[in-house]
């Protein structure tokens, strides 16, 4: 069957978008990813979209599709358009750059303010580590879940807090400040603790809980934003 696709366009440079819709024949298998490829190839050479891996690894095609943001080469296309015409975006929360491709800069700031990496003040560690002895089993379970992050900003785009207030860092920044919220290794726990704490820090989550719905690996940032959020005491539940 040929599927219906309506693209959000917009050309680098101009800030008008517009809307182009576009029929692509489809075979079982197909993934949305192999359907801008099909776009590009035979129908608009100038369509851009981003990707890499195709194979749900990299994290850079993700896209909205009908409204949620998805990996496009972990859509299967012929399910979606038997639904009808399918809708398709670049991430949100985030200017665009040209057609589906997103300006990820705010989404990197919010990585890189959490500072996503072990801080030794002393001397490089030496001793033998067990995660086991210092985490109980459910935060070992979700740290191991954090590692799982493609950083595909799926869960940055459709997070409703960070599209009401540009100073929440957001989910997947969340998550990175848990690993090193519970790493006993780290020696910048009250620093770590005073961001969580801050006005856009992981407490200022509504827990609307988007990011867990939408992340493509499981990553349940929501439970590592609570996990932080118990240990400063300030979670609802
Ligand atoms: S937490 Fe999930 S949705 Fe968010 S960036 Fe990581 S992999 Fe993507
Ligand atoms: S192309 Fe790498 S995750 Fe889709």
């Amino acid at each position: 069957m040929k599927g219906r696709f309506n693209i959000f366009r917009k050309r680098a440079g101009e800030s008008e978008p517009y809307r182009q819709e576009f029929e692509v024949e489809l075979f079982p298998g197909m993934t949305l990813l192999d359907v801008f490829h099909a776009i590009q190839a035979e129908q608009d050479p100038s369509f851009a979209y981003r990707y890499s891996c195709r194979g749900a690894i990299c994290g850079s095609c993700a896209v909205r599709i009908n409204g949620t943001a998805a990996l496009a080469c972990k859509t299967q296309a012929l399910p979606l358009a038997e639904q009808g015409t399918v809708h398709v975006d670049p991430l949100g929360n985030m200017p665009t750059v040209k057609d589906l491709v997103a300006d990820l800069d705010t989404f990197w700031e919010a990585y890189d303010s959490v500072r996503p990496y072990l801080e030794r003040a002393g001397e490089t560690h030496d001793e033998v580590f067990f995660w086991a002895d210092k985490l109980d089993a459910k935060q070992l379970d979700q740290l191991s879940r954090a590692v799982d992050c493609i950083k595909c900003a799926s869960c940055f785009s459709d997070c409703p807090k960070r599209a009401e207030d540009e100073n929440f860092i957001g989910p997947q920044a969340s998550v990175q400040l848990f690993k090193f919220f519970v790493d006993p290794r780290d020696d910048l726990h009250s620093m770590r603790r005073d961001a969580a704490a801050s006005p856009g820090g992981v407490v200022d989550c509504d827990s609307h809980a988007n990011c867990v719905k939408v992340c493509p690996k499981d990553v349940r940032p929501l439970r590592a934003i609570n996990f932080v959020k118990k240990e400063l005491s300030v979670t609802q539940e």
